[in-house]
């Protein structure tokens, strides 16, 4: 078990805004935004059916092409089949802007299977290097979640596990937002994640409770992570979402405070960001998400700079790291 030696680089990309979240890019902003990432090196790119109903998959597929597979690992994931059916319905929340595919939530071995051919087909290509169960908890399905949670259990897990032993896919985990499902699923013996590719809850806004609850666990059991979602959907780094929704006064009022003490010690903050998440040797990958070329210079400028003790030691004092957490 372990993801880190499945994943090409530290620095990779999550094609979610790929798939329109938040506003509508044309194709020719898709297949620079990839491009940009290629050129400048980053070798690990993670997606979902789910990101536009299939859109996300569909360009990064067509961005990739040409390009020798070997050289670069790619994620999906499953738990969501997009239907041939349209349903306007399916435009909703973030990527109200993607396709309108109607999106069947499905964690059962069979459906797993078959999104799986869907992914290879719309990615253009032979194999998944890494598969996440995607969303199977609260946030995603409210009080159901337990229920989505034991199907996949029964279903998706083990077929994943089996593909795993088969040779098919190289390993598997949870894609999720919430630290619960990652705990209950170590604790499973029928099927061992190799890891999770978990989202917004390891960053420099919200950190404490897979500190307190999942990373010791996840050591004992050789789970490692992706740390999706590093910006905490940009507000963070100057956008405006926080959690895939507006961000509230609170949470730009603290992001202004550690933009602030960063600009004290000189620090870039989206370096802050990355490199917060890097340091903890059970992160695999970072995968922070772009839309734009213009992000990916961005983004490899910060994951190389220098960020200097103080700063860090600095952002523990005023109450912003936290003490359990470990600093580059
Ligand atoms: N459940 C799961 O499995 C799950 C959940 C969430 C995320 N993920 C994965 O993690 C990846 C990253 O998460 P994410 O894309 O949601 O969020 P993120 O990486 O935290 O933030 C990405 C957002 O930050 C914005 N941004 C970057 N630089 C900026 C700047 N200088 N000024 C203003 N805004 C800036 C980008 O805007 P632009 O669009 O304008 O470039 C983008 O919308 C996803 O793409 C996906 O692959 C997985």
């Amino acid at each position: 078990m372990s993801l880190n030696d499945k994943i090409q680089g530290k620095l990779g990309f999550g094609a979610a805004p790929l798939g329109n979240m938040f506003r509508a890019i044309t194709e020719e902003e898709a297949a620079a935004t990839v491009q940009a990432a290629w050129d400048q090196g980053i070798r690990y790119f993670d997606t979902a059916p789910v990101y536009g109903a299939g859109l996300s998959e569909l360009r990064l597929g067509k961005a990739l092409a040409g390009i020798d597979r070997n050289q670069y690992t790619l994620s999906t994931k499953v738990g969501r089949l997009i239907s041939k059916e349209t349903d306007d319905s399916a435009r909703s929340g973030p990527f109200s802007h993607g396709l309108s595919n109607k999106i069947e939530t499905d964690y059962s071995a069979d459906a797993t299977f078959r999104s799986i051919e869907s992914s290879l087909q719309r990615l253009g290509t032979d194999r998944i290097d890494i598969v996440f169960v995607h969303d199977v908890a609260q946030d995603a399905h409210g009080d159901e979640w337990v229920e989505h949670f034991n199907i996949a259990r029964k279903g998706a897990f083990k077929a994943l596990n089996r593909l795993k032993d088969e040779g098919v896919i190289k390993a598997w985990g949870l894609g999720v937002n919430r630290v619960e499902p990652c705990e209950i699923a170590l604790d499973l013996t029928e099927a061992q994640p190799d890891g999770f590719l978990l989202a917004g809850r390891y960053t420099l806004l919200d950190h404490a409770l897979p500190l307190q609850r999942l990373f010791e666990k996840a050591k004992l059991a050789n789970a490692e992570f992706v740390v999706g979602g590093p910006y905490s959907s940009g507000v963070l780094v100057g956008g405006k979402h926080f959690e895939y929704s507006e961000a509230s006064a609170q949470m730009l009022e603290k992001v202004r405070l550690i933009t602030e003490l960063a600009a004290r010690h000189h620090v870039n903050i989206k370096a802050a960001g990355l490199q917060f998440a890097l340091a903890n040797p059970l992160v695999a990958a970072v995968i922070p998400g772009a839309s734009r070329p213009s992000r990916i210079a961005e983004d490899v400028e910060a994951f190389h700079a220098t960020v200097p003790d103080e700063f860090w030691l600095a952002m523990r004092e005023h109450g912003f790291i936290s003490p359990a957490a470990p600093l580059p």
